[in-house]
């Protein structure tokens, strides 16, 4: 009988942690929710840019790139993702001497109902991701896509029960207080959000 051995190689990274408790930190996560709220009413410029982009909602994406001076919570939650972001690219393996990773952008997101953010990738950076404010009932999901799909001109579909690390598609429900981390070039979409209220998270990029 021959031996036979299936092994899995190249694979991609998708890193979920806690960075706020919302029940212990609820100041924190209240603040930080207060200060997107404030900013989707004063943003002028941030609110032409998103009735210009068709985006229903707010983004500060365009328009701040100095969240930490105008509120202290912010500069908080920066602390902490930069801290974990550091831990998860050591745990990727990247050889990177003395650099440390910093944020190069940090903006909300309020996506309305009925929005969604259709398929991107973050150029310009190492690691990516996303901390969740508030996810009321029905809010999207994050959906991340095989790096490969553009080669699999000729491949079958696949089976629905082969498992997550096979799958084309993964789609992410995330929890309030947490983020996830992924590599800057990983293709992803969020969904719809079905929710009768708005959809909070504070997205960034790092290098
Ligand atoms: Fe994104």
């Amino acid at each position: 009988m021959a031996n036979a051995s299936t092994k899995t190689y190249f694979a991609t990274s998708i890193h979920e942690i806690g960075i706020v408790d919302p029940v212990k930190e609820a100041d924190l996560m209240d603040e930080l929710k207060a200060g997107v709220f404030m900013l989707s009413e004063e943003d002028e410029a941030g609110i032409a840019w998103c009735e210009s982009q068709g985006y229903l909602g707010y983004t500060s994406y365009a328009s701040l790139n100095d969240l930490p001076m105008r509120i202290p919570a912010f500069a908080e939650l920066e602390k902490r993702l930069v801290k974990a972001a550091n831990a998860h690219a050591r745990a990727l393996g990247f050889e990177m001497g003395s650099h440390k990773l910093s944020m190069d952008s940090y903006w909300v997101n309020l996506l309305d109902p009925g929005a969604g953010h259709s398929g991107h990738i973050h150029p310009n950076s190492i690691l990516s991701g996303t901390f969740y404010l508030d996810l009321p009932e029905g809010a999207s999901a994050i959906r991340f896509e095989d790096p490969r799909l553009p080669f699999m001109m000729n491949s079958p579909p696949l089976r629905s029960d082969v498992a997550d690390d096979e799958k084309r598609f993964i789609y992410f429900q995330p929890e309030i207080g947490q983020a996830l981390f992924w590599e800057s070039w990983l293709r992803h979409e969020v969904m719809v959000n079905m929710a009768d209220d708005p959809r909070l998270s504070i997205s960034f990029n790092l290098s």
